[in-house]
């Protein structure tokens, strides 16, 4: 059982039986990452007086204008990565492809791929709010020994073996579960150890907050403009309060906290909306089922759909349970 207050090592330690068959492993590559969360920290809370706001000048394979920070965040997480010589491939929405890691001399002995959004909310970075980092963990299917491939990427959500967020807000906590429920830990800076601040994180059943980019109503499919007219009814516990703050990693951990439900649908602008399934959608719908929320793109479970590209995208309905499945009610009456 989590003990508030413990830190980050202890409770990886205390519950390294949670990983079987890694001989410590999947341990270290949780160690790594957060390593990596503190060195990105510490550069996005003083990215003001650093050169790491605006525009870093490219355009990344989503047709996004990269971030600085997108760069930086991108770099540290794959440099602590590979040095920590524990993963065999890392796929990144900064990356058109994924990156091969050899191993030890070139050996292909690595058992774990990595997939990452290295910043979340990245439109938020030059006006100080809070943003994030998106991690998924798997186990590779191809054989040990030789070089990764797309089919260990290419996994449905639900052979995740570990998923976790980071969020750089008004204290920086690092979320994250390995399929035995959700623990919250807070970076102390001053010291650099990570507590256990919240332990065995639950999503509300109901909630009172919606979260959707209001701004793309008119685009919305019919089932979509309905539950919205629904939120917004005056009608026993309604209308709901509406928070979107445009950091997905910051949307879903307040609703985890308060209740709610994170909805970014299709549109006739995006006809599979803008989430990426592998490293947005399925590591926050491994952690929301995990904490006993919901997570589907309208109809079906995110965790169930087979992948076949490494950045495809997926509508998204995530959150407290009886407003996912409320939400699905009005997809299925309006199809
Ligand atoms: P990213 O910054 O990694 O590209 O992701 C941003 C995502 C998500 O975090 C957020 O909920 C959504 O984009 C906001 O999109 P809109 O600005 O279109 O609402
Ligand atoms: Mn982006
Ligand atoms: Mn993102
Ligand atoms: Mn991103």
């Amino acid at each position: 059982m989590p003990k508030k207050n413990q830190t980050l090592g202890e409770f990886i330690i205390e519950n390294q039986a949670d990983f079987p068959g890694s001989s410590g492993e999947l341990s270290r590559l949780i160690n790594s990452i957060r390593l990596a969360a503190k060195v990105v920290n510490h550069e996005v809370n003083k990215a003001g007086l650093v050169d790491i706001i605006g525009a870093y000048g490219e355009t990344n394979v989503q047709g996004e204008d990269q971030q600085k920070l997108d760069v930086y965040a991108n770099n540290k997480f794959i440099q602590t990565l590979t040095n920590r010589e524990i993963v065999c491939g890392i796929a990144s929405e900064e990356n058109d492809d994924f990156i091969q890691i050899e191993g030890h001399n070139g050996d292909h002995q690595n058992k774990y791929v990595v997939l990452m959004d290295p910043l979340d909310g990245s439109s938020n970075i030059d006006v100080n709010v809070s943003v994030g980092t998106i991690f998924s963990i798997y186990r590779r299917v191809t054989p040990l020994g030789t070089p990764v491939q797309i089919e260990d990427f290419l996994q449905p959500g639900n052979k995740q073996v570990a998923a976790g967020y980071i969020i750089y807000g008004t204290s920086t906590m690092l979320v994250y579960t390995t399929g035995h429920g959700v623990n919250g830990f807070t970076l102390n800076p001053a010291l650099g150890s990570w507590y256990l601040s919240h332990p065995d994180m639950k999503f509300p059943e109901e909630g009172k907050i919606y979260s959707i980019n209001e701004g793309n109503y008119v685009q919305f499919p019919q089932g979509v403009k309905d539950y919205i007219k629904y939120c917004q009814e005056e009608k026993g516990d309604r209308p709901y309060t509406s928070r979107y703050i445009g950091s997905m990693v910051s949307d879903i951990h307040r609703n985890m906290i308060k209740g709610g439900i994170f909805m970014y649908p299709k549109s006739s602008k995006a006809n599979n909306g803008k989430l990426r399934l592998l490293y947005e959608c399925n590591p926050i719908a491994f952690l929301t089922e995990q904490a006993g929320g919901k997570a589907s793109d309208g109809f079906k479970r995110i965790m169930d759909i087979k992948p076949t590209e490494l950045h495809q995208r997926v509508p998204f309905f995530c959150g407290s349970i009886k407003m996912v499945e409320k939400a699905e009610e009005f997809m299925k009456k309006a199809e």
